[in-house]
């Protein structure tokens, strides 16, 4: 049995006062979260409050994005050995916005993917398709490219410690949800993929979803046979939403 992860994608956003109220909000309620590990990525500026907040509490933590390179003449940029420096045990890599408004090729994705895990982050590696991509029936061929630079350069046993995230692009911000059946089509074939090269790691990885989650959707999405927790971007940002999509794995 796979434990659901339900990680929170703060993006751009939160003062530190609303951040510290927000993660008051998570420590009141986590205890009614029993089936699910919950884990939030606050924007760089917040780790270090947020990590303070979270320190002995059952809520893990991570970042948003990291360059692959351990520390250099990289300005604005932030490492991995920083990350890891402030608690994090997570780290978000190739989220579609970084794709499409950072120019990160698969290519670079793979390298910060290799980059977290060398450094003891756990990357959580955002696959997806766009709506044109969807619709011109590529869904797989897409989700399979991104995978294949990861697996070309790492293998399949970095896996296991590994998260994937499965975020059709069309869904994220849009308050439009794949269905269930969607959702659950396409974690099939990631899950598959990742069967046909070793079975033991297919069996443990988690792949969650993203895109427009919310409580009211969660409990039929994480029913899904290979749908094992949810990547949350806006209802992230609100105590009693995020933590009712942790509910739903209950
Ligand atoms: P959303 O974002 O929940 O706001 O759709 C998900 C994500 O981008 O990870």
């Amino acid at each position: 049995m796979r434990r659901p992860l339900v990680a929170g994608n703060w993006k751009m956003n939160g003062s530190q006062a609303e951040s510290s109220a927000l993660i008051d909000g998570l420590l009141e309620g986590t205890a009614t979260v029993k089936n699910a590990d919950l884990a939030v990525c606050p924007p760089a500026i917040l780790i270090p409050l947020v990590a303070t907040k979270l320190k002995g509490t059952g809520i893990a933590w991570g970042g948003q994005d990291l360059n692959v390179n351990a520390s250099g003449a990289y300005t604005g940029e932030i490492s991995g050995p920083m990350l890891r420096d402030f608690g994090c045990t997570y780290v978000i890599v190739g989220h579609s916005e970084r794709r499409s408004y950072y120019g990160e090729t698969d290519e670079i994705v793979a390298g910060k993917y290799g980059a977290a895990q060398q450094h003891g982050l756990i990357p959580i590696l955002c696959v997806g398709e766009t709506l044109e991509e969807r619709e011109a029936g590529t869904t797989e061929s897409v989700v399979a490219r991104q995978l294949d630079a990861v697996f070309n350069k790492h293998g399949i046993a970095s896996f296991a410690k590994a998260v994937i995230a499965y975020e059709p692009v069309w869904a994220i911000g849009t308050g439009k949800t794949a269905t269930p059946q969607q959702a659950q089509d396409v974690h099939a074939f990631i899950r598959g993929k990742l069967r046909a090269l070793d079975a033991a790691v297919a069996d443990k990885v988690q792949v969650l979803y993203g895109g427009s989650m919310k409580p009211s959707n969660a409990a039929e999405l994480l029913s899904q046979e290979d749908i094992d927790g949810g990547l949350i971007g806006g209802a992230s940002l609100v105590a009693e939403d995020f933590l009712g999509i942790g509910r739903a794995a209950n």
